[in-house]
């Protein structure tokens, strides 16, 4: 895990797996420098984190972080955002403004979804990106900034610069060192430490002991594909912790679309065959046990017979896949029992 002193706990990455371990050690390389980075991956993978911990572990740390989301800015305001403008510039730009690379003075500027900039801003982009010099709008002399710059982008940008749809003298201006952050899918092992860690920090912040994290849920959450990557199990956390665990493992149960688990449509190039193939298997026969225990209220004996399947082998089947160990006699609530609740692994249990 990468620690920022003096960082909330929340700025720091969280991780064990290789790909965590990488990162920090690209971030870490790329802060003694001050050349200019590029983050990239999935939306929710932590880029804007990546790029605060980078400043906070540059010389510039003591000097500001300043953010800039690209498609916040409206075209017409870029250049006044970004190097600022002297009274007269435009209609009602009474006074004197300094942009953003002159904000961002001896810390960082962060051009957030750099790749959604504006093909007819880039070159202006470009230029001051060249010698590090603005000209204020309405201004004649240059002025030097002193600023270290990351910029981010969840989108393909090599993809962009063959299509035409970014500059390429542009792109190789920010592209000197890459961090291409992983997606969560690429961390599987990270994911109980992810959850483990937003269920203290929220239920810390919110007050509250959160439910113990269930064996199987840990499962269920391993398996899914994650397309919000770790903004999404973040999100996940804090409902856990807001709504109460077992009613929020429930309703995920009953929500197949929130915990699709890992299926063949998402290629994975580094698990073996057999572990896809079991994952998959496993997918098919939770979605089958579930639809036929809603279709008995939970019966299992009825569910087993269903099934062609003995009480024993369902049992053991329902603990696999991750569904939860409902008493029949509490059918139309779909809700664990207190004292059932009592009984399932704690938060460290299955590390
Ligand atoms: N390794 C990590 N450890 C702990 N928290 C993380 C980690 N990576 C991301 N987060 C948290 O996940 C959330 C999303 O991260 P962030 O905003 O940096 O992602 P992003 O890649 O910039 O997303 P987007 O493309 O949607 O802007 C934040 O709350 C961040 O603190
Ligand atoms: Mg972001």
């Amino acid at each position: 895990m990468l620690e920022i002193q003096g960082c909330r706990p929340v700025e720091a990455l969280i991780g064990d797996s290789p790909a965590i371990h990488r990162i920090s050690d690209q971030l870490q390389k790329a802060a003694l420098t001050e050349v200019p980075v590029l983050i990239t991956g999935e939306s929710g993978t932590g880029k804007e984190l990546a790029a605060r911990l980078l400043h906070n572990l540059s010389a510039r740390r003591s000097h500001s972080f300043l953010k800039v989301s690209c498609p916040a800015i409206p075209d017409q305001l870029f250049e006044s955002e970004l190097f600022g403008h002297e009274p007269g510039a435009f209609t009602g730009a009474t006074g004197s403004q300094a942009g953003k690379c002159e904000q961002a003075d001896k810390g960082t500027l962060f051009l957030d979804e750099i790749g959604e900039l504006n093909l007819a801003l880039q070159p202006k982009l470009l230029h001051a990106l060249q010698d590090f010099r603005v000209v204020r709008l309405g201004a004649v002399d240059e002025r030097a900034i002193d600023i270290r710059l990351v910029c981010a982008t969840n989108r393909d940008l090599e993809a962009e610069v063959a299509k035409g749809g970014f500059r390429t003298d542009l792109f190789y201006r920010i592209n000197v060192i890459r961090v291409q952050m992983p997606s969560l899918r690429e961390r599987v092992s990270d994911i109980p430490i992810l959850m483990n860690h937003f269920v203290k920090m929220y239920s810390a912040q919110f007050g509250g002991t959160p439910a113990p994290l269930h064996l199987s849920f840990m499962k269920s959450l391993e398996s899914y594909h994650w397309p919000g990557n770790i903004r999404e199990l973040e999100n996940m956390a804090k409902r856990y912790v807001v709504l109460g665990g077992d009613e929020h493992i429930l309703s995920l149960m009953r929500e197949p679309e929130e915990l699709r688990p890992l299926v063949p449509e998402v290629i994975d190039l580094t698990t073996p065959l057999r572990v896809q193939t079991k994952r998959a298997i496993q997918h098919l026969e939770r979605k089958i046990i579930l639809g036929v225990l809603e279709a008995h209220k939970w019966n299992r004996r009825k569910t087993a017979h269903s099934l062609d399947i003995s009480y024993r082998t369902l049992l053991y089947k329902i603990k696999e896949v991750g569904l939860p160990v409902v008493q029949s006699a509490n059918p139309p609530q779909h809700k664990l029992p207190f004292r059932d609740l009592q009984k399932l692994p704690g938060i460290n249990d299955f590390r």
